[in-house]
């Protein structure tokens, strides 16, 4: 194994208790492994725990430790601690966990071993497998376990429907994970709340995921740093990651477009019919024709933001099959509408698995042929 295979980054805010105790637990878990490692700090802060960490760093004169302690002004939150923390890692590889102790060090050995055997860019500890937990998000037997552990997997669910890429993992809002330090080269992270693992997820080059089970343990001191404020910052993390990251929530970017387009279709039949008398059947046709249209460039410029149109005759070939496409969906949608209807169901249930259906085979049809993603 080549030299500093490893960068271990521990976060921490307030930890001068938990400092000694992880740092012995990572000394334990290494022993033997004949993994090359070093550890990072990056402490944000505003007790003893700096000072703590500089006696462990005398005390533990075998291993090398480094600490970024940041200066009040830089203390902005977890995420951009650990980008911090990435920009100065030596290791080819880097391991994120907390450094309260709820994460077990014990996993590590067992996340590079797995990543390295496999030939894998991202190695989860995952609370979500066979063989792993969560119980320190609380016991089931009382509400608040409860309660967090709803909270908890409804935010990751959430997350997996809308973001694709992170479904590759049963824990993506996890703090524990190890990758290849170069599935960030050239990428650009925007660090917000406490989910670094979703934002490596939707923004790092890599491919292979693999993953190890773990119990996330209960926390010893202290209550968790993790309040409503950082639940809303998750929120606006998602948020921006849709707005940022073209393939983040492409069907629902898609879906949106469609919505528009409902308001445009109705808002032109209405303006043709009240205002120029138009025959209802000629002006149904111009506002289906003109939504289509409205579609494919907001289509072009939001949610397929990232495929640009390169030639005229490219443009030109896209108008035309999205045009095509949604002809065939309008087609779709009327089949499933009477299709159902056949069966008995209500006719608006009918319409709406109609319309859902189609804006399904319509979405999947044009990233297919249209965008060629
Ligand atoms: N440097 C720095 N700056 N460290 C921070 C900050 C900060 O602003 N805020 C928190 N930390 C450190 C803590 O010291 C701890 O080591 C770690 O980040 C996680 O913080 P906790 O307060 O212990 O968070 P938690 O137990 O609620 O959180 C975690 O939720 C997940 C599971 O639901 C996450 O952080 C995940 O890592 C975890 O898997
Ligand atoms: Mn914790």
């Amino acid at each position: 194994m080549d030299k500093n295979a490893l960068t271990i980054i521990l976060p921490t805010f307030n930890e001068k208790d938990n400092v000694g105790p992880i740092l012995q637990g990572i000394k334990n878990a290494m022993n033997g492994k004949g993994i090359s490692f070093d550890i990072l700090f990056v402490d944000d802060s505003s007790d003893e725990t700096p000072e703590e960490i500089n006696k462990q760093i005398q005390i533990n004169s075998d291993i090398n430790i480094q600490m970024i302690h940041r200066p009040k002004e830089e203390r902005t939150g977890l995420a951009t601690a650990f980008i911090e923390g990435f920009k100065k890692a030596q290791g080819d590889y880097i391991c994120c966990l907390d450094s309260d102790l709820q994460h077990p060090p014990s996993v590590i050995p067992a996340l590079f071993e797995k990543i390295v055997e496999k030939k894998a860019d991202i190695s989860v500890a995952t609370r979500y497998t066979k063989g792993g937990s969560a119980e320190g998000l609380g016991s089931l037997k009382t509400f608040y376990g409860v309660y967090r552990r709803a909270v908890s997997l409804g935010f990751k669910y959430f997350t997996q429907i809308i973001f694709i890429p992170t479904r590759k993992t049963s824990d993506p809002l996890g703090g524990f994970f190890l990758f290849k330090k170069s599935i960030l080269d050239g990428v650009e992270l925007y660090p917000k709340g406490f989910k670094i693992l979703v934002e490596v997820l939707m923004r790092a080059n890599f491919d292979k995921v693999v993953e190890v089970p773990y119990t996330f343990l209960a926390r010893e001191n202290d209550e968790s740093k993790a309040t409503l404020k950082q639940g809303l910052e998750f929120f606006k993390h998602l948020w921006n990651i849709f707005f940022t990251v073209p393939e983040a929530g492409r069907f629902v970017k898609f879906c949106i477009v469609g919505g528009s387009g409902v308001v445009v279709n109705i808002g032109i039949l209405y303006f043709l019919v009240e205002f120029y008398d138009l025959n209802k059947n000629v002006a149904w046709a111009i506002a289906v024709i003109l939504s289509i249209l409205t579609n494919y460039i907001l289509n072009t410029l939001f949610t397929y933001g990232d495929k640009k149109s390169p030639t005229r005759k490219e443009s030109l070939r896209r108008v035309t099959l999205y045009y095509l496409i949604s002809f065939f969906s309008m087609i779709f949608n009327w089949a499933v509408f009477t299709g159902v209807m056949y069966f008995g169901i209500h006719y608006v249930l009918a319409a709406f698995l109609g319309i859902l259906v189609a804006t399904a085979v319509n979405f999947i049809l044009v990233t297919k042929l249209v965008w060629r993603l």
